[in-house]
């Protein structure tokens, strides 16, 4: 059974690890993370932007597929199905789809507003039982074609935000989505350590998990985030895999490839990818 992500990333600012939030967007993926996280023994989050729900024929859809996969694959490890980056639209039709956990990203809006419609969806979430994260200062780079510019949280707003009662908060530290330009000047920790003490203890998000050094991570965690999100990472071996495969040319004698066959290496490598992350982020056996 699909659960929120209060307790799993409560316990894990407790314990000082980081569940990792590990974005699908077709059956393999989702399939090679569920099997990954189980036997890990780890708590798991499976992050859906809205292009991807929309390519997998919509949050129905996703909802369907993923308790399917909780039952037929047996997952007995907490996971959460979390819309990631929500709209104020998307937000809502996820909570009437039936996704565990919703963020909601209104940092692009003025501070007002963003609070005004985070309180909003705070109470419709919690009045279903489902977890809610907001965010202040966008993350930088593009992610599905929402491009942020790598702002830095301000402290103050962050704890107007967290004061609304959303359970985990994205606060942009310098962090970018994608892969790290060779001039980044790295995460801000002086602003990370400020919004923790600005925000009364709740569990901080770091977007834009690919590329960050492994020391960083644990400085990170050390400060109060308890989730990690990773998306660009896994494209990066699953395409590089799929492209091995294809070009040593494994197909049936040149009548085609069984696509099923064709997806495997990249679905093993995405294993092994959450699989490494779980063990930086510390959740392995946490669940
Ligand atoms: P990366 O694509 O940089 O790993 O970031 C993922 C993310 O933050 C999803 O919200």
């Amino acid at each position: 059974m699909l659960v929120s992500l209060t307790e799993m990333c409560q316990k894990a600012k407790a314990g000082k690890y980081a569940v990792g939030q590990f974005n699908i967007n077709n059956l393999e993926w989702t399939k090679a993370i569920l099997l990954t996280a189980q036997e890990c023994n780890s708590p798991v989050i499976l992050g859906v932007s809205e292009g991807a729900g929309k390519y997998m024929c919509g949050f129905k859809t996703v909802v369907g597929m993923v308790n399917g996969m909780l039952e037929e694959l047996g997952i007995t490890v907490p996971v959460a199905l979390h819309l990631d980056h929500g709209t104020y639209e998307g937000t809502k039709k996820c909570i009437e789809a039936g996704f565990s956990s919703v963020m909601f990203d209104g940092s692009h809006y003025p501070i007002e507003e963003n609070i005004a419609k985070t309180k909003e969806l705070v109470e419709l979430a919690h009045s279903k039982g489902i977890s809610i994260e907001a965010e202040v200062g966008a993350i930088g780079g593009e992610e599905d074609g929402v491009v942020g510019g790598g702002e830095v949280a301000d402290p103050n707003e962050c704890k107007m935000i967290a004061d609304l009662g959303v359970d985990i908060l994205a606060a942009g530290i310098g962090n970018i989505h994608g892969v790290y330009p060779e001039n980044w000047t790295g995460l801000n920790f002086d602003v990370l350590a400020k919004v923790q003490e600005a925000t009364n203890g709740i569990p901080l998000v770091l977007h834009g998990g690919t590329g960050i050094p492994d020391d960083m991570i644990k400085t990170a965690i050390s400060l109060g985030v308890a989730k990690i999100n990773v998306n660009t990472e896994c494209q990066l071996v699953f395409a590089e895999a799929t492209r091995q495969y294809i070009e040593a040319g494994k197909d049936k004698q040149g009548k085609g490839f069984d696509p099923r066959k064709l997806l495997a290496p990249g679905f093993d490598a995405i294993k092994a990818k959450v699989k490494e992350k779980m063990e930086l982020f510390g959740s392995v056996n946490k669940a």
